[in-house]
C-alpha cells in the first residue's frame, strides 16, 4: 500500500491538535479544520475554518465534540464533498460506532481510530471496524498508524469503550466504590496505582503476570474477591453526584483533590513531560528485552528483569 500523503483532521480541540501533530511529524500533509479561532500552529499543518472542496484527503479523522448530531453533520459534509473516496475515522470515546454509521452513504469507508490523550505521545492507537467496514479501509487506517510510528490495536468488533477504556473503567468503577464506602482515600488509591499496580503492569502486563504467578492461586482469589466487587451495573452515583455538584476536577478547583490556586496548564505540561520520559524508558527496556531474547545482549536482560513474585492477587 502506498504511504498516506494527505490527511484531514476535523475538530481542532485538545485531541485534534495532538492528532495533527502526530501525523505531520510523520511527513503527512495535514489539514486541520476548526471553526473557532485557535492559536495552534505546527509545521506541516494547515489550519482552516471550513473543509476545502479540494484536494480530496486520503484519510479524514473526526475529532469534534462527543455529540452524535455534531459528528453526523461532519460525516454528511465529508460525503457531500469527497464522496466515498477518503477513509473516514471517528475518534469517539463512547458513542456506538454502528449507530454513528447508520445514516452514512459509504459506511464501508467508516471506522474508529481511537487515540489517547495526549494523542501524539502514546505508542498505540485503537483501530475498530464497524459492522459494514470494508477490509481496504481497515488496511489503510492500520497503515497510517504504522506510518506515524505507532502500534495499531485492531479490534474485530466494536464494543463500547473498545479495549483500553473497558479495562480502565473496570478498575475506576471499583475505585469509586472503595472511595464511596470510605474504605480507601484518593491518595491511597493513587499511590497504589502509581507505585505498585502501574509499574507491575508496565513490566508483565495483566495476564502474563498471572501466568507467571500461577493461575491456581489466582482462580482461588477470584472465587473469594469477585463476588464482593461492585456489580451495580449503573454508573457510580458517587462520581455522578460530584459532577452534578460542579466538582469536576482541576477545571473547577475541586475533584478527588483540592486544586484551587494551582497552575493547571503547568501541571499538565509537567505530567506530559514525565509521561514521555517514562515511555521512552519503557521503549528502551522493551528493545533491550527483545535483543536479549534474540540472544544478543544477555547482560542487559539481567539488568532489566524484575522479580515476578506476586504478593497482591
Ligand atoms: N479528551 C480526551 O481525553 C479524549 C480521548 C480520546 C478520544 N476523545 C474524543 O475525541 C473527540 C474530541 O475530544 P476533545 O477532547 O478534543 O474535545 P474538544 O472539545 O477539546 O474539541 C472539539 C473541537 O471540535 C470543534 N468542532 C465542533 N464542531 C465542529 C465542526 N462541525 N467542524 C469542525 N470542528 C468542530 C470544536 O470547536 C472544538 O475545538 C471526542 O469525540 C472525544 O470523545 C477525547
Amino acid at each position: 500500500m502506498p504511504p498516506c500523503s494527505s490527511l484531514m483532521v476535523v475538530g481542532g480541540g485538545v485531541m485534534g491538535q495532538g492528532i495533527a501533530r502526530l501525523f505531520s511529524g510523520a511527513g503527512i500533509a495535514v489539514t486541520l479544520v476548526e471553526p473557532r479561532e485557535i492559536t495552534f500552529s505546527h509545521p506541516g499543518v494547515t489550519v482552516v475554518r471550513q473543509m476545502p472542496a479540494a484536494p480530496v484527503p486520503e484519510l479524514v479523522i473526526e475529532a469534534v465534540f462527543e455529540d452524535r448530531d455534531v459528528k453526523q453533520a461532519v460525516y454528511a459534509d465529508v460525503e457531500r464533498l469527497y464522496e466515498g473516496r477518503p477513509v473516514l475515522a471517528t475518534n469517539t470515546s463512547g458513542l456506538p460506532l454502528d449507530e454513528l454509521a447508520a445514516p452514512l452513504r459509504y459506511p464501508e469507508r467508516f471506522l474508529a481510530m481511537h487515540f489517547f490523550m495526549p494523542a501524539d505521545v502514546f505508542p498505540m492507537i485503537e483501530v475498530v471496524r464497524g459492522a459494514r467496514t470494508e477490509e481496504a479501509a481497515v488496511t489503510a487506517a492500520v497503515a497510517a498508524v504504522e506510518q506515524a510510528g505507532r502500534e495499531p490495536i485492531l479490534l474485530q468488533r466494536a464494543v463500547n469503550g473498545y479495549l483500553i477504556n473497558r479495562l480502565q473503567h473496570a478498575i475506576l468503577h471499583e475505585a469509586y466504590h472503595l472511595l464511596a464506602d470510605g474504605i480507601a482515600t484518593a491518595e491511597m488509591i493513587d499511590s497504589v496505582a502509581t507505585r505498585l499496580l502501574g509499574p507491575r503492569l508496565c513490566v508483565t502486563g495483566l495476564l502474563k503476570q498471572k501466568d507467571m504467578a500461577g493461575l491456581g492461586m489466582h482462580a482461588q482469589a477470584q472465587r473469594s474477591i469477585v463476588p464482593t466487587l461492585s456489580h451495580t451495573g449503573i454508573p457510580s452515583p458517587f462520581l455522578q453526584d460530584m459532577v452534578a455538584r460542579g466538582d469536576v476536577g482541576v477545571r473547577s478547583g475541586k475533584g478527588f483533590y483540592q486544586w484551587s490556586g494551582q497552575d493547571a496548564a503547568d501541571m499538565q505540561r509537567r505530567a506530559n513531560a514525565r509521561l514521555q520520559r517514562l515511555l521512552a524508558f519503557l521503549e528502551r527496556e522493551a528493545q533491550a528485552d527483545a535483543a536479549s531474547d534474540a540472544g544478543n545482549d544477555p547482560g542487559k536482560y539481567a539488568a532489566s528483569t524484575v522479580p515476578g513474585g506476586d504478593s497482591a492477587r
